[in-house]
């Protein structure tokens, strides 16, 4: 375990670092820019990883942040992350998968980011040690699985934040969104991404996906890239 800074929309933040855990990485950065923290507001980070979301959401101004992971690990990790911030008495650590132990509670904003990349994308990717668990073959399971059960958990007037991958079968995830969301779905962030040196080096596997429906990327010439959305659901 090691300590690194981070600066993410514009919030330092210092981070207990592992090779057994995600690290935070351009996903946790466009969320942390985007999401809007209502003052006070209660906050359910899902998928918390080793917590930068919950920290940042107290650090933006939220009242009380439920960080959740499946991950014990993460967890342990979330926990010593909120002491190493201070922000420890604002943030309740579950681990669980998805709403699990959350019955009757309701969140003013729900910001999702549980795996959403294909299994084999994350295999390749340098963000997925073997024991995060995936999206899944296409990368839709947990975030279809969310999608579906979140609006009981969001207060009237609620927001529900969450990434929309390139490198899943984003069609399906947005299917979804829009059967459960209607038109109060909006993309309010989005950027290209190129590929990393281990998606290049693994170019026949990233088309056969490609080719398969599984994953989605533009080329350019010799560049390739993919695309990563946030979206916002109101109920
Ligand atoms: C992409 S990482 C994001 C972590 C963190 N939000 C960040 O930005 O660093 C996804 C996290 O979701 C967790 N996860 C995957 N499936 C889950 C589920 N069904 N319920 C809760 N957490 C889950 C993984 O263990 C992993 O820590």
């Amino acid at each position: 375990m090691s300590t690194q800074a981070y600066n993410f929309g514009g919030i330092d933040l210092e981070l207990h670092v592992g090779s057994d855990v995600f690290e935070p990485n351009l996903t946790t950065r466009l969320l942390a820019e985007t999401v809007d923290i209502p003052s006070g507001s209660r906050v359910l980070d899902l998928g918390c990883g080793i917590g930068p979301i919950a920290i940042i959401a107290v650090k933006k101004g939220a009242g009380e942040v439920v960080a959740v992971d499946v991950m014990e690990t993460a967890c342990r990790y979330a926990e010593r992350n909120a002491a190493l911030n201070e922000v420890a008495d604002r943030v309740r650590i579950i681990n669980g998968n998805l709403f699990e132990g959350l019955d009757g509670e309701k969140f003013d904003i729900i910001i999702d980011d549980v795996s959403g990349m294909a299994e084999g994308v994350s295999r390749i990717s340098p963000w997925y040690p073997e024991s995060i668990p995936t999206g899944g073959h296409d990368g839709t399971a947990p975030t279809i699985d969310m999608l579906q059960r979140a609006r009981a958990y969001l207060k009237e007037g609620g927001q529900l934040y969450f990434p929309v991958l390139s490198l899943a079968n984003h069609q399906r995830i947005l299917e979804v969104a829009r059967e459960v969301y209607g038109d109060k779905l909006e993309s309010v962030a989005s950027k290209w991404v190129p590929f990393c040196d281990e998606f290049k080096e693994n170019m026949a596997e990233m088309e056969r996906m490609k080719n398969e429906g599984v994953i989605d990327y533009i080329s350019k010439r010799s560049r390739h890239l993919w695309r990563l959305e946030i979206y916002r659901a109101a109920i």
